[in-house]
């Protein structure tokens, strides 16, 4: 047990006194062995290069503007873009082979592939990132491979949630709003009512669509009177009864007109889509009718 700690301090002392007996021993008598070993050591570690890392990074030869880009959207928002700046700041051509994604999600492209840069020169390297079923915040590398050593870039979006439909509105925000919708049934499209009676719909079909722009005023918890019960309609409802209301609206009322070519925000299929969501869940009968055979079966 003691052996192993005694024969280190042996060791130890004993290295040291040989150690101490050449130093005081060479210069006299040997050539000195300086020499050798410092014209080995250059091969190892090139006194130009300043981190001795295994995979030279591009930082000494090119400038970023930026080597992270942030990004914030709302949520519905179907792409986000960035642009990295970059410039040769060495005295020779940097030639960039490839620019890659850490998720099929994001694409990055370069002017051109090789990209040859020359010194002085700057260009840029853009991404785009998808972003469709995301939320929260998310975080995409892109690898930037060059002949001369690589860079990693990063791209970050927050997708802030959508403003909630059902949040309340001030008594005094409601009746502004109707009125510039009495004068102008289109204009819950326009400037700031956009944020929540159009932006909501982007990349929607069918219920999520319905839930999103029709909801907002059909199946609010604070319905105004004006605002019919689409649960409860007087009539037999059809396909083409649903597609009329949607694209066209009502003139004169506070029910704009959907389509596209009526000033609307929706694209045919997204009526479509809604159409089809309506026709299989509001039944084509009114509710009033729908209670007698049931009441005549008891
Ligand atoms: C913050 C979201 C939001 C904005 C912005 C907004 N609205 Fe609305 N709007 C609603 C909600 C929610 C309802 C459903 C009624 C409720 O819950 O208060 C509604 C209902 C309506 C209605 C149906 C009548 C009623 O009062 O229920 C009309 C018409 C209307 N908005 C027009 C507009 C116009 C015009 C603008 C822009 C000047 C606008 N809205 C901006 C959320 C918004
Ligand atoms: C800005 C609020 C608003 C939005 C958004 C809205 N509506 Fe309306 N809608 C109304 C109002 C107000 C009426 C009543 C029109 C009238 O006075 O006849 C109405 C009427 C209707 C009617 C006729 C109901 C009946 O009693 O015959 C249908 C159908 C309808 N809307 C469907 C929709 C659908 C589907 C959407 C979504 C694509 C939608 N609406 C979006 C306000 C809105």
């Amino acid at each position: 047990m003691k052996n192993p700690t005694r024969s280190l301090i042996l060791m130890t002392g004993l290295a040291g006194l040989v150690a101490g007996r050449d130093l005081f021993a060479q210069p006299g008598a040997t050539p000195p062995p300086m020499p050798q070993p410092a014209a080995a050591r250059p091969v190892f570690v090139p006194p130009a290069m300043p981190p001795p890392v295994a995979q030279p990074s591009l930082d000494s030869l090119i400038k970023w503007d930026a080597e992270r880009k942030d990004v914030t959207v709302t949520s519905g928002t179907p792409q986000a873009q960035f642009t990295f700046n970059l410039t040769n700041v060495s005295a020779e051509v940097v030639t960039i082979n490839s620019a890659t994604t850490s998720c099929g999600c994001t694409v990055a492209s370069l002017p051109e592939q090789p990209w040859k840069l020359a010194p002085g020169k700057n260009g840029q390297i853009s991404a785009t990132m998808n972003l469709l079923g995301k939320s929260g915040t998310t975080v995409k590398t892109i690898n930037v491979v060059s002949d001369k050593g690589s860079k990693m870039l990063y791209v970050q979006t927050t997708i802030l949630p959508a403003a909630a439909p059902t949040q309340a509105l001030t008594a005094m925000d409601r009746e502004s709003n109707q009125k510039l919708a009495i004068a102008d049934r289109q204009a819950v499209f326009k400037g700031d009512c956009a944020r929540c009676h159009a932006q909501p719909a982007l990349n929607k079909f069918g219920q999520p669509l319905y839930v999103a722009v029709c909801g907002v005023c059909h199946e609010s918890e604070h319905r105004a009177t004006m605002v019919s019960n689409l649960h409860a309609i007087p009539q037999e409802t059809n396909a083409e009864f649903w597609k009329n209301w949607i694209a066209h609206g009502k003139p004169g009322t506070l029910m704009p007109a959907f389509s596209l070519a009526d000033g609307g925000i929706l694209s045919d299929e997204q009526i479509t889509s809604l159409v089809s969501y309506l026709v299989a869940t509001i039944p084509s009968k009114p509710a009033v009718q729908a209670i007698k055979p049931t009441a005549s079966a008891n």
